[in-house]
């Protein structure tokens, strides 16, 4: 019998981002918000992973929001840098101002500064709030080389992202 004859159309995804070679290439309201992620980690609670994460949110009136990972004994219970900012923010109160930026950092407890990307439950987080306001948020983050990734969009790191439109309509 003939082999059955499977036909596909290939498709090719892009992604822009920019890459800057170091902070000081950054706007001015960028370099603040990567050091306000840097300045996080301090406060980061990490006795587990020993991986001190720092995340900084700029707001529409210029404001800073800042969160850190949060670890715990029972270790699936702790919470990513990422999450606890946002989370921090949109919980604490009724109508915070648009979301400009976001910036992540992180550092071995002992050590210098190095790549921080966020993971996957982070991405689809930060999709969330992005599409719930309805504007672009910029992403800055450190890479694994040195140097700093810039994305125009939270939703450019979560290609074929599930979201409220996925669900069925309510009855
Ligand atoms: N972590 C973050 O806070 N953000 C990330 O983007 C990646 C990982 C934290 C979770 C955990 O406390 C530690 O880093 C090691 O995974």
């Amino acid at each position: 019998m003939a082999p059955a004859i499977y036909s596909a159309t290939r498709r090719q995804l892009s992604l822009a981002y920019q890459e800057f070679a170091g902070p000081e290439q950054l706007s001015p309201e960028e370099h603040r918000t990567w050091e306000a992620a840097r300045a996080a980690t301090e406060f980061s609670y990490a006795p587990y992973s020993h991986f001190h994460v720092g995340a900084a949110l700029l707001l529409a009136d210029g404001s800073l929001f800042q969160g850190t990972n949060q670890e715990n004994a029972a270790y699936p219970s702790g919470l990513c840098a990422e999450r606890t900012a946002l989370f921090g923010l949109a919980g604490s109160r009724p109508t915070p101002p648009r979301l400009v930026g976001m910036a992540v950092a992180g550092r071995p407890a002992a050590g210098a500064f190095g790549a921080a990307l966020p993971c996957g439950a982070c991405r689809q987080v930060m999709l969330e709030y992005e599409l719930r306001q309805g504007a672009p948020i910029w992403l800055l983050l450190p890479s694994v080389q040195g140097t700093v990734l810039r994305f125009e969009r939270l939703a450019d790191l979560l290609p074929f992202h599930f979201s409220a439109e996925d669900l069925p309509p309510r009855a």
